[in-house]
């Protein structure tokens, strides 16, 4: 038996368009994502010549063949044309659900990592993130980490020079988002929302924290916030405490702040922490 622990980090969107509606239902995105230090422990054990079986330290979470990180093996073996003679995988879950931080995703990804790492690394890092497509829109992301322009479904991907080191402050507020709802209603609004991507590129390259801070930009934020007041509350909160830019992730409902200083961040957590908010400190983070 071969056991393997990998990280799995939660995903911010430092940008996300949304450019249109395909024919097969999904959306054509641009969006520059950062892997941060929050993050699910994943333990991975093969040949243990057992029924597959997943463990996870959140009783919500399924623990089939509906959970990302068991589509993830799944993927893996049916490329790979192998057998694990059985699989263990436990999860320790930090990530908030249902909240645009790509925590099932960031599972998935590091199950395909994992899994590479113990069979002698048969895919390369652009097969991996193209096996990660079939699993999940923002896996293939979840595969790289750093920073990266994610195009198409998430699955054409571009790496950026990763956010500079920073304090991050993340609130997830205690409501859910639904994703494909929510692009639905997108799909009725007439503006489109455009990031300046060349500008946030810039400041990428440049270790410019200001910045980037300043061309953060989500589809989803104008509409989430107007469909859930709480969030404008969090942002006005966040601004108080000095935030020199902040936005929702993915379709929500976190929000995060990118702050001037880790006293700054630890203010904001203490007044933002309860009402029902869960709040978490970070700072941008690549795999090494
Ligand atoms: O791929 P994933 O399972 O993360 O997508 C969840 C849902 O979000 C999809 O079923 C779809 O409704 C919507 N989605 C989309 N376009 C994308 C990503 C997700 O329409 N690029």
């Amino acid at each position: 038996m071969k056991t393997h622990i990998e990280r799995a980090y939660a995903k911010l969107n430092l940008t996300l368009e949304v450019c249109g509606k395909r024919e097969d239902g999904y959306h054509d995105i641009r969006s520059i994502m950062q892997t941060i230090s929050l993050r699910d422990e994943v333990e991975l054990s093969v040949g243990t010549r057992a029924p597959w079986r997943i463990e996870c330290s959140d009783a919500s979470l399924p623990t089939c063949e509906a959970n990302l990180a068991w589509k993830a093996a799944e993927a893996f073996f049916g490329a790979a044309r192998q057998s694990p003679d059985g699989l263990l995988v436990r999860i320790v879950k930090r990530i908030p659900q249902q909240a645009g931080l790509g925590g099932g995703s960031a599972d998935a990804g590091a199950v395909l990592r994992a899994l590479n790492r113990i069979f002698g690394s048969p895919f390369s890092a652009a097969e991996l993130a193209a096996l990660g497509a079939s699993v999940g829109s923002d896996v293939p992301f979840c595969t790289l980490g750093g920073a990266a322009m994610a195009e198409g479904r998430g699955e054409r991907l571009r790496r950026l020079a990763c956010m500079p080191k920073c304090a991050l402050v993340i609130v997830k507020p205690p409501f859910a988002a639904s994703t494909p709802a929510l692009y639905r209603l997108l799909d009725a609004r007439a503006e489109a929302v455009r990031a300046n991507h060349g500008a946030l590129e810039q400041a990428l390259a440049a270790g410019d924290l200001r910045g980037v801070a300043q061309n953060l930009r989500n589809a989803f934020d104008p509409l989430v916030s107007s469909l859930h007041p709480s969030i404008g509350a969090i942002k006005a909160a966040l601004f108080a405490c000095g935030a020199l830019g902040c936005q929702l992730t993915g379709s929500g409902s976190a929000v995060y702040a990118v702050m001037p200083d880790e006293a700054s961040a630890a203010a904001a957590r203490a007044r933002l922490a309860g009402s029902g908010n869960e709040v978490f400190l970070a700072e941008p983070t690549a795999f090494g």
